[in-house]
């Protein structure tokens, strides 16, 4: 591989690095009440240095009632004591920079839990001050709610208060309370929410739901969902089109950043589930810009397959505004395991798809480890989405299980009884024993990072070529002189695929010293490899 030097000036550490999310209930319990907590956060970051990320995304870790676990904030600048304490928190974020990784911290702007006190005011009275705070209505003269919106978590998306008689609005839980976007006041108080962490050395935020800050004023009922079929959840019914992606939310992401670049080198992600042409104008204008990342979620509902994914990459890349970074993520908190999604054969495959792609990937807690959803039987649900509309496959408990460290008891997460339970085959998928077979995934997953990060063309290269040919994609990135391809067979087949090369350097199921030098690349049933290509890939790779 040619050598190439990247000198840190040329990019920015978040266009550069890997983001790791952590899902703060279930990383490391340190006090054993059998949630995780900050210092068992704290405890493990010589885990995710080894690992190679480059920084840490929480889950909200504010206090809450934890109606819906954290994104039902009740004060935006504390700590909430599940977790620990605001010193806590400083002695994470300080461990964290001193291993040379940066810290993001999650940001509820769309809404606060019924119990801040700035909903409290704001249900007291219809002449309270905080009252425009949030949104309120009038019932319709049959005393039913405004209009024929829905909550995404199920029902309606108004709740009539007793004090007043009037509805507010909630786009999630009847708890989380949408607040007023539209009240000055609104804006300030959450421009101050984030000085606050911003002066205490945080590196970024990833914006909630930022799609859902507006609702048109007008309250225009929505139009039944053209794709609603029968089994599908009652939330679908209607579309969505009156509540959210109204274009003022691009002056409040502007205005976030305002607040940020005022510091040096901070991150703004944003979370907006739209389609892919719609997600661009979350980036802004090169007069106002908006996040830096705005979320690609397009991986986690793709059809898997060669073709499809090569088509996403191609439309993505095509759509992305001079200037704009990539990004890619393979799984959150809210959506079903890729391991779950794709199949355990194809899990490496996938992981080495989002860390050879252009753009900063995202990956999810334990997915390094092909941990699969957890089944979560009706008693042990705890998700507010699965108990208000049960039975539609929406709950979120699978996925959010504890990590699985060690085959000890509680797989060393805990020393009580977890919150939610164990994965049923941690005594065997966990980190100590995977960190000890060089043919695990999580060991793929660390070489992956590290090939990347040393490798320019990897890290922030461009693309040549991207080319589905049967059940292989293959793909090129290039920096400068330097030049790798990526071909990976999405079947459970042996196949052969035309691509004239000099060396195998990295293959999902394990060392191909004994290779030979040819021009075709046999690649085993569900195996990815980054090569070095001969000469440029051109022609005769159509689908
Ligand atoms: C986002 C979060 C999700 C949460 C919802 C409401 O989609 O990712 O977990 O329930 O917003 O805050």
């Amino acid at each position: 591989m040619t050598p190439v030097e990247l000198h840190n000036g040329d990019f920015a550490w978040w266009q550069r690095g890997v983001i790791y999310q952590i899902y703060p209930r279930s990383f490391q319990d340190s006090n054993g009440d059998g949630i995780g907590d900050l210092a068992g956060i704290t405890q493990r970051l010589d885990y995710l240095r080894w690992l190679g990320v480059d920084a840490i995304w929480l889950s909200p870790v504010n206090p809450s009632p934890m109606a819906d676990f954290g994104y039902d904030v009740s004060d935006y600048v504390g700590i909430d004591p599940i977790f620990g304490t605001l010193d806590d928190f400083d002695n994470l974020l300080a461990e964290t920079h001193r291993r040379g990784m940066k810290l993001i911290m999650d940001f509820v702007p769309n809404h606060t839990s019924d119990q801040h006190p700035w909903f409290l005011e704001s249900r007291a009275s219809a002449d309270n001050p905080k009252r425009d705070w949030y949104v309120w209505r009038d019932a319709r003269p049959s005393g039913a709610a405004p209009n024929n919106w829905l909550s995404e978590f199920g029902g309606p998306a108004w709740t009539r208060d007793e004090i007043t008689g009037q509805y507010y609005y909630h786009a999630y839980l009847p708890q989380q309370p949408d607040l007023n976007w539209r009240n000055p006041a609104v804006r300030e108080a959450m421009h101050q929410a984030l000085h606050f962490w911003l002066a205490r050395g945080v590196d970024g935020f990833r914006l909630d739901t930022v799609h859902h800050l507006f609702e048109d004023p007008g309250l225009t009922d929505n139009p039944p969902n053209p794709d609603f079929r029968p089994g599908m959840s009652p939330t679908l019914t209607f579309a969505r089109k009156h509540q959210v992606d109204l274009p003022e939310v691009q002056e409040v992401l502007a205005g976030f950043r305002r607040v940020t670049d005022a510091y040096d080198a901070r991150l703004l992600v944003g979370e907006a589930y739209l389609p892919l042409e719609k997600v661009m104008a979350y980036y802004g204008t090169p007069h106002a810009p908006g996040v830096q990342l705005p979320f690609n979620f397009h991986l986690i509902g793709a059809t898997w397959k060669a073709s499809a994914i090569g088509d996403l990459i191609t439309q993505y890349d095509g759509l992305l505004p001079p200037g704009c970074w990539p990004n890619w993520v393979l799984g959150n908190h809210d959506r079903t395991r890729i391991a779950s999604r794709v199949g355990a054969d194809s899990a490496a495959l996938a992981t080495m798809l989002l860390l050879t792609l252009r753009g900063t990937p995202t990956l999810y807690y334990a997915d390094e480890l092909g941990l699969a959803d957890v089944p979560i039987s009706p008693e042990q649900v705890r998700d507010p989405w699965e108990l208000r509309v049960p039975g539609f496959g929406s709950g979120r408990d699978p996925v959010r299980t504890p990590m699985p460290w060690d085959g000890s008891p509680h797989a060393g997460f805990t020393t009580a009884t977890p919150w939610l339970p164990l994965n049923g085959d941690f005594a065997v998928r966990n980190v100590e024993s995977q960190r000890a077979d060089a043919a695990s995934l999580l060991r793929l997953t660390r070489d992956l990072i590290a090939l990347r990060q040393r490798t320019p063309a990897l890290c922030v290269g461009g693309y040549g070529i991207i080319e589905s040919r049967g059940d292989v994609l293959t793909y090129e990135r290039l920096w400068g002189e330097q030049r790798l391809a990526i071909a990976l067979n999405f079947s459970g087949t042996t196949v052969y695929t035309p691509l004239p090369h000099t060396r195998v350097v990295l293959s999902t199921v394990g060392p191909r010293t004994a290779e030979l030098p040819g021009s075709l690349l046999c690649l085993r049933p569900f195996e990815g490899a980054i090569i070095e290509p001969t000469q440029q890939l051109h022609g005769g790779f159509s689908a």
